[in-house]
């Protein structure tokens, strides 16, 4: 098969991942007789730098052109002082508005062989740590309104936060369908006790549970979920939630699986055309170093094989030959412990490349 995929090579730390990456992906390609076309776009710092803003509307169009869409991570100090549309993170907000990405798919899962990286005590972990959280990607407070003011000799400051029915229930459906795919449990996350835009999402749950009458489903305040996640995480299956409480949640749900660094994610709208990303940061502390786990940007890759391809085989030989270089010991510096063999970000390239 011949796939177009465009790729955002990402700031600080970003390249040295996706190049693995793309290693990888050229690897798969090899073997399986299919030809991935790169195209290099720019967003995030690059962009602003080359370009003069974080996401042109050229490199949108060539992003709504490709098959798929291959991100490492933006941002870092260099631009950290730029006004609040100006910064890279909205070239990234931008571009999950502009391809349509409502739906971003976060899996939490444990690897067994690091389970001792976790920060969870060996007994919760034990009882396994399994499950997605699908994000509201472009509504909330990420997308309302962001203003600054002055008002009675002081500086003030506001964000909006709006959903309407639409947005919530097309989330709402690919929450269900994922529980369907997987142990038919839902858990949709809010704080209805104070927010006007909660009270809408349980309305509209409410409703779209009627038509999954199979799957268990249940709502959580967000501080609660936060709390079990960490106490008992085996209890959750699929959790459904709106953008800002999906975005800190999903970091904490990747730090008990033991390395921020190996957690991959999708983000799809209507189309197949969709948007790889680790969920990590740009990591600028250690760029440049060979340090930065590649697993996350590697994974994402096998995500985008699966998801967007139709390339499931293609996909499960990457996770395999993860899987493999992990029970051969071989570990970042993120997720090292005693005992194992520490490699930079080159090396573990080589080591999964060397299982394909
Ligand atoms: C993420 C990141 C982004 C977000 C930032 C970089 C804007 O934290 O993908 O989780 O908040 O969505
Ligand atoms: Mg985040």
């Amino acid at each position: 098969m011949k796939k177009k995929i465009g790729v955002i090579w990402g700031d600080c730390a970003s390249p040295e991942i996706v190049k693995q990456a793309i290693r990888v992906l050229d690897r798969i390609a090899q073997k399986y007789g299919h030809t991935f076309e790169y195209t290099k776009i720019l967003m995030g710092g690059e962009a602003i730098d080359q370009m003069g803003e974080p996401l042109p509307k050229s490199q949108l169009d060539l992003c709504l052109q490709q098959d798929s869409v291959l991100l490492g991570a933006i941002g870092g100090p260099k631009w950290e002082g730029l006004a609040g549309n100006m910064r890279p993170e909205k070239g990234l907000l931008a571009l999950r508005a502009g391809m349509g990405l409502y739906s971003n798919n976060r899996p939490a899962k444990i690897w067994p062989q690091l389970a001792d990286a976790s920060p969870l005590k060996k007994e919760i972990v034990d009882q396994g740590i399994d499950f997605i959280i699908v994000r509201e990607l472009i509504g909330g407070a990420y997308f309302g309104k962001h203003e600054h003011f002055e008002e009675n000799g002081e500086l003030c400051a506001l964000d909006t936060m709006p959903y309407s029915e639409h947005e919530i229930e097309r989330i709402g459906r690919i929450g269900f369908e994922t529980a369907m795919k997987r142990n038919k449990k839902l858990c949709m996350v809010d704080k209805h006790n104070v927010l006007e835009t909660s009270r809408l999402w349980v309305k509209v749950f409410d409703r779209l549970k009627e038509e999954y009458p199979e799957v268990e489903y249940s709502t959580m305040f967000v501080d609660n979920c936060a709390m079990q996640i960490c106490k008992n995480p085996a209890q959750f299956d699929v959790i459904v939630t709106e953008n800002l409480f999906g975005d800190i949640l999903s970091d904490e749900a990747s730090e008990i699986t033991g390395s921020i660094g190996m957690i991959p994610s999708s983000s799809l709208g209507k189309t197949t055309n969709g948007l790889y990303e680790p969920i990590h940061g740009s990591a600028p502390d250690i760029a440049g170093k060979n340090i930065i786990n590649p697993i996350a940007c590697i994974l994402s890759a096998a995500m985008m094989l699966r998801f967007s391809f139709n390339m499931s085989e293609e996909a499960d030989e990457i996770e395999e030959a993860v899987n493999q270089v992990l029970n051969d010991g071989i570990r970042t510096s993120d997720m090292m412990s005693e005992g194992m063999k520490l490699v930079g970000t080159q090396e573990m390239g080589d080591a999964i490349l060397a299982k394909i």
